[in-house]
């Protein structure tokens, strides 16, 4: 499989984000921002989110295998003062997931939070039975903190979410 590689989120991908995430529904169970349909709109204000010169509270990249999107990461939440992210990574087609491409991306977005922003403690949410999702945290070093009781409406129902967190020593 080839490695994949991560981009800032631009104008020019807007399309394809909103393409890919056309069946959001499938997408829901995962967490924000999957559970209404995507619009150029909020695409937008993240990419303007990144404009500078100061730091931004949050970045989106987008995925990219063989010139192909297939999926967005970022880092958001941004704590300057504390200097702490949360990090969220989806690979937008079920065909594309279980292959190592999460691993690989999320490995690279830590190496870049950590090295380039300096943030020293980067968290993670996992919505209660996404096994994935919790396997690949722990497998790059995050811990579990704990679990926040019926945090996050899916389709009608409350599901709990539990927290990871990766610290460095820096
Ligand atoms: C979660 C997600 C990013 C993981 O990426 P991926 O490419 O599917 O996963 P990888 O192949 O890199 O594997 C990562 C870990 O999950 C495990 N895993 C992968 N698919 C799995 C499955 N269907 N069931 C159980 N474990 C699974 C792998 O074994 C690996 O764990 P290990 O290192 O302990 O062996 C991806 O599945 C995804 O985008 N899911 C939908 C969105 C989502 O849940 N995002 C996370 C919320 S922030």
């Amino acid at each position: 499989m080839p490695g994949v590689a991560l981009r800032a989120l631009a104008e020019a991908h807007i399309h394809a984000v909103v393409e890919a995430c056309a069946d959001w529904e499938e997408l829901a169970p995962y967490g924000a921002p999957y559970w209404r349909p995507r619009s150029p709109a909020e695409l937008q204000r993240r990419i303007a989110a990144t404009a500078g010169p100061s730091l931004a509270s949050e970045y989106s990249l987008v995925i990219v295998e063989d010139g192909v999107l297939i999926g967005e990461c970022s880092i958001h939440a941004i704590d300057w003062r504390n200097r702490v992210g949360e990090v969220a990574v989806c690979i937008w087609r079920p065909a594309h997931r279980g292959h190592g491409r999460g691993h690989d991306c999320l490995r690279q977005l830590m190496s870049w939070a950590t090295g380039y922003l300096g943030l020293h403690r980067l968290e993670a949410r996992v919505l209660d039975g996404n096994e994935p999702s919790m396997r690949l945290v722990l497998s790059l070093g995050f811990v579990y903190e704990g679990v926040l009781r019926r945090r996050y409406l899916d389709g009608g129902r409350w599901r709990d979410i539990h927290m990871l967190a990766y610290v460095t020593d820096a």
